[in-house]
């Protein structure tokens, strides 16, 4: 059987051997408890101790003191370190980039195609002579119906599935002709505009429908403006925007309140020649509802009908990027999907 002086150098060696495998705080948590315990294998030295002799005491006592001094010391040192390491690594984990790994060039942004498209329908624009306009997204219902001759029993409000305001009489805006009377009111005739835009409706989204979506409204007044003015205005853009001389217009009846007569513009397909999948094989995409603003919306706007007349013209700027870039989803424009963005 072993002395207890050999059990001591045992002890000693057995926990230097466990403490240098004890890579954890879990792991060292273990070793305290099988040497350093209450019940550990030190204090099971030190209870024999006390079963031996005065003399045995009196050589054997120092020595363990010293196991327990070495070994305490020892697993402190080793546990602060470890606690280091961890704090560390947490910290590490914590910072989500390192910019010192940024290389100057490969990471670049790009417009968003709203962004692009709004910018684009505006330079061609300013190119006529537009100036670029704006107006309130909340809006009331003098600017979105009344002044625009929708009156409040008026059938066509049903055109426009509105989102009210808690706020009697406010509204989000259903489409951009709000600006038509904005500048009515602000401006002395002869002058053009044009007004991109966001609108809201109460509407269920689609591949198509969105409830937010940008619409581009025009309008010119001047003297003796006819549907011609429109027309040519409209071949001019549509030429433009989609980079093709031989782009052609068509013009059917439309029926907006604010307009009189109102059309619906369509556009020869600028994808095809005989038919395919974006204009249904059809040969036309429509494009704009647009007209000769109506004597009553003049009227309400202090411009007087007998001297100044003027065309209106509002489109879908959300579906025009999506015919232009053959998006298919109307709802992709709306989320942040980088990889998607990036494509523009
Ligand atoms: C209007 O909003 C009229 N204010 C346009 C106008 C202006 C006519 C001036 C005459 C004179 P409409 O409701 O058709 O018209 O909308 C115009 C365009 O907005 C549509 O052709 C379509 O391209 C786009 N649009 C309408 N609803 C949605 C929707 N829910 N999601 C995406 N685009 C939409």
């Amino acid at each position: 059987m072993k002395t207890l002086h050999e059990r001591i150098q045992q002890i000693k060696q057995e926990f230097f051997q466990a403490l240098s495998a004890a890579t954890s705080i879990e792991a060292l948590e273990q070793l305290r408890i099988l040497f350093l315990g209450r019940k550990g294998k030190i204090a099971e030295l030190m209870t024999e101790l006390k079963t031996l002799s005065l003399e045995e005491k009196k050589e054997l006592g120092p020595q363990l003191n010293i196991l327990k001094q070495e070994t305490e010391a020892a697993y402190t040192q080793q546990f602060e370190e470890l606690e280091q390491k961890k704090i560390q690594q947490e910290l590490l984990k914590k910072r989500s980039f390192d910019v010192t790994e940024y290389k100057p060039g490969t990471l670049t942004g790009t417009l968003h195609p709203l962004t692009q498209m709004t910018q684009h329908i505006e330079d061609i624009f300013i190119s006529m002579g537009y100036e670029i306009a704006f107006g309130p997204e909340i809006e009331t219902d003098f600017y979105n119906f009344e002044a625009l001759n929708i009156a409040a029993d008026h059938p066509a409000r049903d055109m426009w599935d509105t989102f009210w305001l808690d706020v009697p009489g406010l509204l989000l805006r259903t489409h951009t002709s709000t600006v038509q009377i904005h500048t009515m009111l602000k401006e002395k005739p002869p002058f053009a505009i044009v007004a991109p835009g966001r609108c809201y409706r109460h509407e269920a989204t689609d591949a198509t429908h969105d409830y937010v979506f940008m619409q581009t409204e025009g309008l010119l007044i001047g003297k003796n403006i006819s549907l011609s003015h429109l027309l040519a205005t409209a071949q001019t853009f549509l030429r433009a925007i989609f980079d093709k001389k031989d782009i052609t217009i068509r013009v059917r009846p439309g029926y907006f309140p604010f307009v009189e007569p109102g059309v619906e513009i369509d556009c020869s397909c600028p994808f095809c020649k005989h038919g395919c999948s974006v204009c249904k094989k059809t040969g036309w995409i429509e494009i704009s509802g647009a007209g000769l603003v109506h004597p009553n919306v003049l009227k309400s706007c202090q411009i007087d009908p007998k001297v100044y007349s003027g065309f209106a013209f509002g489109f879908g700027l959300t579906r025009l990027v999506m015919l232009k870039y053959g998006i298919n989803d109307i709802r992709l424009l709306h989320q942040p999907n980088v990889e998607f963005l990036n494509q523009f």
